[in-house]
Order: structure tokens, then sequence, then C-alpha cells
């Protein structure tokens, strides 16, 4: 047996706590009985010294004729069986005795007889007189307020010390054998118990990164066990998540690398067949170029994503004028937005938002949004960007509120203000279905469209990094075919006073 084993342990603990119980109530029953026992002898050497005393002070008595057992017969009509019987006078001279006493006498201790003369009850137990011992009641009988003779009545202990002894062998065996058989019946419980944590553990070790998707055998009876093979396949379930995420990734990038690769490799070939004219080389390597831009674009977009998945990417926050800085960043890109005749424009409520950022992952996060807007929109649409303060609990707050541990503290349900951007094209606008997985690394509605216009997808996967690097929340509400509004909330930076 495992000495550090749980079942070992369960064990230990139940026949340890089992014993003690047992012991305890062994020895309360042996000491609460033994008691008893010698109380009741007392009693009745009491009672019939008692009643003798009575007897031998009564003036019809019959006492002083004959021995003590003749006269307890004729007067009382009392057999003391197994009683030893003695009078004694003030002095503790012997007189009279029970006939079962024969030539013997009892033995009368000194402090017997100085509280006799005292006139108080002595109970002692005396050794003295065969193999077992005597229990002697010294009692003193008083006429005029005077102890005029003691009355020894005595009784062998034998029947009690029988019962005691034999109440103590059966203890003493029947104790240690409860507590043998109770420490199997513990060791049975506890691998009935521990059953199903083995088998937990075997089917844990038998998962590995290649077949995640094996889960652990639940049980019909929800205890803790069972809540323990719950979470243990939820967390089974989520790695497969993340693994299968990951390679989905891998897939995507390889994926989304090749088509350029092979764009390129088609035209070179294409181009070196035969000689050609040096314009025809231009072309070839302009569009060579093109997909060699693509292609920078996805890979450093790809740095950018795994290096924040790493907590690499350090933030340089400073008070950014929100109106002024989308103001300019507006300007810049109504440039983009002149070909397809697309108008942007602001509708700003509150002159003055200020929020704490990194002014180049700012520029970045509404460079594509406002980018996918014009992408996105038919030719003479319109974009709207709507700049306002908002109270409500902080995004962050808000997601911390979805586990117990750290629930809003009432500052926080008082509602801290926070900056509202939203982003509004009257573009072709996104299915429902889609809405949630436009953040999704490579995820595009069209693929073919949107590679068309140079996209890879990874836009909205590095917009959702800013947004919640600066702890805020970025959402979609679209309609397919009127257009989509993208929602970012940012905290408010409250500029300290000077
Ligand atoms: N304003 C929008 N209107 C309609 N669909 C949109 C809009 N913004 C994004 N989408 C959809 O979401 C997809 C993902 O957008 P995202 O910006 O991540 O990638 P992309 O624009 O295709 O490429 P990238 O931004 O990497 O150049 C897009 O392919 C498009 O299908
Ligand atoms: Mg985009």
């Amino acid at each position: 047996m495992d000495f550090r084993s749980l079942r070992f342990k369960l064990t230990l603990w139940y026949v340890l706590i089992l014993g003690i119980l047992l012991i305890s109530f062994s020895s309360f029953l042996y000491l609460t009985l033994s008691r008893s026992l010698y109380r009741d002898v007392d009693h009745k050497l009491r009672s019939l010294a008692e009643l003798i005393a009575l007897e031998s002070t009564s003036p019809l008595s019959k006492f002083g004729f004959g021995n003590i057992d003749q006269t307890l017969e004729a007067s009382m009509n009392l057999k003391p069986i197994g009683k030893f019987i003695q009078v004694l006078d003030e002095s503790g001279r012997i007189g009279r005795t029970s006939e079962n006493l024969k030539s013997v006498q009892l033995p009368i201790s000194l402090n017997a007889l100085r509280n006799g003369s005292k006139g108080l009850i002595t109970y002692e137990t005396n050794h003295s007189l065969g193999n077992t011992p005597l229990r002697i009641i010294t009692y003193p009988v008083k006429e005029n307020n005077q102890v005029t003779k003691m009355i020894q009545v005595a009784s062998s202990l034998e029947d009690v010390e029988d019962a005691i002894n034999t109440l103590l062998v059966i203890l003493i065996v029947t104790v240690p054998s409860i507590l043998v058989i109770a420490s199997l019946g513990g060791q049975f419980l506890a691998n009935k118990a521990l059953k199903p944590v083995d088998r937990v553990t075997q089917a844990a070790r038998m998962i590995t990164s290649q077949n995640l998707n094996q889960r652990i055998q639940t049980l019909k009876v929800k205890d803790e066990i069972s809540r323990l093979i719950d979470t243990f396949n939820e967390m089974i379930s989520r790695l497969d998540q993340s693994f299968r995420q990951v390679k989905q990734f891998t897939t995507d990038a390889s994926h989304e690398l090749k088509t350029p690769l092979t764009i390129l490799k088609g035209e070179v070939e294409v181009a070196l067949r035969k000689k050609r004219p040096l314009h025809e080389y231009e072309q070839v390597l302009e569009s060579n170029l093109e997909e060699i831009d693509r292609m920078s674009k996805i890979v450093e977009d790809l740095l950018l994503l795994s290096k924040a998945d790493i907590g690499e990417i350090r933030l340089n926050r400073e008070d950014i004028h929100l109106t002024r800085f989308i103001a300019g960043l507006t300007e810049q890109m109504k440039i983009l937005a002149q070909p397809k005749n697309i108008r942007i424009e602001i509708s700003n409520h509150q002159n003055e938002i200020h929020v704490l950022g990194d002014t180049l992952r700012m520029r970045e996060l509404f460079i594509n949004l406002i980018e996918n807007g014009i992408k996105y929109t038919e030719a003479g649409g319109s974009i709207l960007i709507t700049l306002t303060k908002e109270t409500d609990p902080p995004p962050e707050a808000l997601r911390r509120a979805g586990d117990s541990v750290n629930p809003l503290t009432p500052k926080e349900k008082k509602a801290a203000p926070f900056a509202k951007i939203i982003v509004a094209d009257t573009g072709i606008g996104i299915a429902r279905e889609d809405q949630e997985k436009i953040f999704n690394r490579f995820f595009r509605v069209d693929k073919a469209r949107s590679r068309e216009q140079g996209g890879s997808g990874l836009g909205l996967s590095i917009c959702k990094w800013i947004v919640e690097a600066h702890q805020g929340e970025i959402t979609v509400e679209s309609e397919p075919g009127k257009g989509s509004s993208f929602i970012v909330k940012l905290p408010l930076y409250s500029i300290p006073p000077r």
C-alpha cells in the first residue's frame, strides 16, 4: 500500500476517528457500569445496616437472643444471604456476629472506629480476607444522642468484579476486532469512491494533442467526481478549440502567402519564356511588386498579431484629443474615398473628448475601420463618424463582471464615462451569422471580392487587439444591403487639473 495515497489517508483517518470514538465509549461504559455496581453494593449494605439498627433499638426488639441470622429471620423475615454481619459496642469490642462469620471477624479500621464514635458512616474495601475483596459498611447506632453500638455489614465484591472483568474482556476483544473490520471496510469504501478518479487519470493520460476530440466518459451520478470530469472535459474542449484555431491559423496563413507566391512565380515564368521588349519586363516587375507588397503587408500584420499575443508590444500612452485626432485622420482618408465618390462626415456632439492611448495604434485602428467602410461601400455611398461621451460601466468592468470573482465595484456601477466612436457606412452590410466571425484572423465574408481589393482578413483582428489593449470594446451592428456600424468604446481620460 502506498502510504502517501489518498486511499491510505482516508482509511487511516476513518479508523483513527472510529478508534477514538470506540475507546471513549468503552471507557465511559466501563467506568459508569463499575461505579453503578459498587454504588449498588454500598446501597444494599446501608439498607441492611439501617434495618438492623432500627431493629436493635426497637423496644419490642427480639435482638439480643440467638445469633443475628435467627433474629433477623424471626423479627423481619429477612435472610441476608451472602452478607456478613457483626455488631460492635461503642468501644469497638465485637459482640454478636452472623453465623457465616463463624470464627472469623470482620476487620475494623481505625478510621472506621473514629468515624463511628463521631456518628459517621464509613465504607471500606478490604482485601485481607480470602481471595476476593470485601466491601464493609460501619454504621453507628445512636441512642439518646449517644453512639451505643456499631453495626458492620460486609459483602463480597466477587460478583461485581466478575461482571466488570467480563465487560473488560469483551471490550478488549471487540474494540480491536471492530477496528480491523472497519479498516478493511474503510479501504473498500475508499477504493470504491476513488475508482472513478483512477479512470479519470487514465483517460486524461491517453488524451494528447493528437486526440483532443476524445472526452472522459461522464458518470450518471452527479457528484464531486462527475463535476471534476465535466470540468476536465470542458478544459479539453477549450484546448481542442485553441489547437484547432492554431492549426486553422497556420493553414490560412500559408494559404494566404501561397496565392501571391503562385502569381509571382507564374508571371516570372511567363516573362522568361521568351525574349521581350523592356516595357513588358517593366510591367511584369510592377505586377510582381504589387504581390510582394501584399505579402509584406500580410507578414507585417501577422508579426504584429503574434507579438501582441505574447504581450511583446508596449503601448506608448498619451493624451489624445479624439475630436481633433479623428478630424485630421478623416481629411487624409477623404483622398482614398474620392475615386469611389464616397462622402466622409463627422458628427460631433461634444467637442472635448480625450482618451489615453497610443497614437500610432489609434491611427491604425481608425484607418482600418474607415478603409473597410470605403472598401465595402458602393460608389456614391457615405461614411458617418459619430463621437460621443457616454456613461455606462466601462467595457473592461463589464467584461470583468462576467466572472463572479471580480464583480463590479460600487464605484464602477455608478458608471465611468467612456468615449463612443461609431464608424457607420451605407455599404453592403454583413450577414448576422458572419458578424461575430469578422474579428477572427483571415476571415472574410467574400474571399474573392476582398482579395480583389487587397484585403487579407487581418484588419479587424488588429482593430480588436488595439481596442482591447486600451481596455475598450469593439462591436458591430449591420444589416445586409443597408450598411454596417462599427462601435468602439474607449475609457475617457480626464485631464488632471494643473
Ligand atoms: N464596413 C464593412 N462592411 C461590410 N463588410 C465588412 C466591413 N468591414 C469588414 N467587413 C467584412 O469583414 C471581413 C474582415 O474585415 P478585415 O478588415 O478584417 O479584413 P479585410 O478588410 O478583408 O482585409 P485587411 O483589412 O486585412 O486588408 C471583410 O473581408 C469583409 O467581408
Ligand atoms: Mg480591412
